[in-house]
């Protein structure tokens, strides 16, 4: 195999581990720390924790980034928003987004 054979394979291995990750409705790792306030599919059972289901995506981005960045105070969320990445941000409010509300 010469080189440009083999970094075509390695590039084909990486499309395909990474192909999950693309899917709007795949549950983010990260939203196994929401589940204890927002429910498991965004559907807060306590009314003091707003539902994220079925919110709008550019919306629940930016409240994330907000509670993150410190532009939106509330010291419950502020702590889980502090250590995600602008990545993980997007992966969360497509999923909540994509979630019906119940
Ligand atoms: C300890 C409870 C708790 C946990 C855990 C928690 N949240 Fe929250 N979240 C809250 C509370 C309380 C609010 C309302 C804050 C306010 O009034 O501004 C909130 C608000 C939000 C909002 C804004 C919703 C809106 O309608 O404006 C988003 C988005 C959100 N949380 C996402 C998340 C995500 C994603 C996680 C996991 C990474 C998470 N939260 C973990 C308690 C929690």
């Amino acid at each position: 195999m010469n080189l440009r054979t083999a970094s075509a394979v390695v590039g084909l291995m990486t499309a395909f581990s990474f192909a999950p990750l693309t899917l709007a409705a795949d549950k983010p790792a990260k939203a196994q720390t929401c589940v204890g306030c927002h429910g498991p599919n965004g559907n807060s059972l306590v009314p003091t924790y707003p539902k994220l289901a079925g919110q709008h995506a550019a919306y629940l981005e930016q409240s994330l980034k907000d509670f993150r960045d410190g532009h939106r105070k509330n010291a419950t969320m502020e702590p889980f928003a502090k250590g995600l990445t602008d990545e993980e941000i997007k992966a969360l409010a497509e999923y909540y987004a994509a979630q019906s509300q119940s």
